[in-house]
């Protein structure tokens, strides 16, 4: 199909030469001779170009510049601005418009239609852009995987992002939750509006309440003016609740009550403030058994998991490795301005025999070292330092740990009541010492360890 260019012009004369010359160049072309009449012609006949003369009766080419400006770019195309040899502000003028170029009358035939040809392209491959560039973030988003696994979970997560509907992303460490709220936002119609990200874990319980719900003035000491919690700045978007297994039980209930009324009142204060949110909640421990161990609320449970999402772990999705860690290497080399480097296929055999117990993050963090570390381009399996290849971490000799028969979760609570014992000892029973050889928080480790009865 031939493009199509509208010409705006009040002068019949130039009109008549332009289209000889456009469609002797094998355009079509249609004609305006002031300005209402151009913009209504954009809209209708979708014009490829325009070509508008600056000095036109009544609206002038300026004023519809200035009104295209308000259609979506998608709709408006591009203008090349004819004016006379002595106005060269106008056309300056007419360039910080959001014109594309500008031709001087009398015009010279050639270069009008290298203006014209080069308008087009660059149009052309605008249009390209933006249209591959919403179909990489409406469908992948950064989710890297073919899996059928993981296409089957993002596939239900689009689905689920259309509605308010809340969502519970269940999964072990680093397998990607946060990841994934983040994309369901972005998926959301509420994408333009925040997502607000609250850790439940990494506060202590005042803290978080004043967080969520913000507080008065004068709610405390030392509150000397009110504050806006981040469910009041979410207002409108998404609140992620990262870790929510581990919030405590009279949080829960006051949470519960903002999810059934969606309103709430600040600490310390008594007027209701009303909020329009999409939860999406997070946890890597096992909320049906937590709800039977009486920790947390059977009811809350049922309003976060309108939709669950279980991200697998990467050793049951082994076939993503190969993939995945060519898009850390890539992030990775880009990072430490190290181009061309590549691993060897014994470092990917390693990869993808490894079983991966800190999942997608500990890959991550194997091809940051890696990166850095090695001193040739190519990565060998001995700048992996895989932590499970380390003989100090190989449990399966460890006749000490007699709970690693246990079914998972009574496992690895067992093993974290383990590590905790361990450091508590090292530390001469001395929380902020252990905390500080475990990298965990102080007020965490004093969570865990009222928690496990360590
Ligand atoms: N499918 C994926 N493609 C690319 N990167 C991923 C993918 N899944 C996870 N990641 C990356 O792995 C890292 C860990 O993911 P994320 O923080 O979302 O995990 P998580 O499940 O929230 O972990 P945790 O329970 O430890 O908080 C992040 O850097 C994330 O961007
Ligand atoms: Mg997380």
């Amino acid at each position: 199909m031939n493009a199509k260019i509208l010409i705006v012009d009040d002068d019949a004369d130039i009109v008549m030469m332009l289209e000889d010359r456009l469609q002797a160049a094998g355009y079509q072309t249609i004609v305006a001779t002031e300005g209402q009449q151009a913009l209504e012609h954009i809209v209708h006949e979708s014009p490829h170009l325009v070509l508008l003369d600056l000095t036109l009766p009544k609206l002038s080419g300026l004023d519809v510049l200035k009104r295209l400006a308000q259609l979506k770019p998608s709709e408006s195309p591009p203008v090349i601005v004819m004016t006379a040899h002595a106005s060269i502000e106008a056309a300056v003028e007419a360039m910080k418009e959001g014109a594309y170029d500008f031709l001087t009358k009398p015009l010279d035939k050639d270069h009008l239609l290298i203006v014209i040809r080069k308008a087009l392209e660059r149009d052309t491959l605008r249009r390209q852009v933006a249209y591959l560039r919403s179909e990489v973030d409406g469908r992948y988003a950064n989710i890297v995987g073919n899996s059928p696994s993981v296409r089957s979970v993002v596939e239900a997560a689009q689905r689920a992002a259309k509605s308010d509907a809340g969502v519970l992303l269940l999964g072990e460490s680093g397998t990607g939750k946060e990841l994934f709220a983040r994309s369901i936002h972005q998926w959301s119609p509420r994408c333009a509006m925040p997502l607000v990200v609250i850790n439940c874990v990494a506060l202590t319980e005042t803290l978080l309440e004043n967080e969520l719900f913000g507080h008065e003035r004068g709610a405390f000491t030392g509150a000397d003016r009110q504050q806006k919690g981040k469910l009041e700045m979410a207002d409108g978007g998404t609140v992620f609740l990262d870790e929510i297994g581990d919030m405590s039980l009279t949080l829960q209930a006051k949470l519960l009550r903002v999810l059934q009324d969606r309103e709430f009142q600040r600490v310390g204060g008594t007027k209701t403030v009303s909020v329009n949110i999409r939860i999406i909640a997070a946890t890597n421990k096992d909320l049906r058994q937590a709800v039977k161990a009486g920790q947390f609320r059977e009811d809350l449970y049922f309003r976060l998991n309108v939709v669950t999402l279980t991200l697998p772990p990467l050793r049951e999705r082994r076939e993503d490795i190969a993939a995945l860690a060519q898009f850390f290497l890539d992030r990775h080399t880009r990072d430490a301005k190290r181009p061309g480097m590549m691993l060897s296929q014994a470092a990917l055999d390693a990869l993808t025999r490894y079983p991966w117990p800190g999942n997608i993050r500990e890959l991550d963090n194997v091809l940051a070292r890696a990166v850095v570390l090695s001193p040739k381009d190519t990565i060998e399996p001995d700048m992996l330092a895989l932590l499970a290849d380390d003989a100090s971490l190989r449990l399966k000799d460890d006749s000490g740990l007699p709970y690693l028969d246990l079914p998972y979760h009574e496992s690895m609570e067992q093993h974290s009541r383990y590590i905790i014992e361990r450091a508590m000892e090292r530390a001469d029973g001395n929380q902020t010492k252990a905390a500080d050889s475990l990298k965990l928080q102080r007020t965490y480790l004093a969570r865990l360890l009222k928690h496990q009865k360590v």
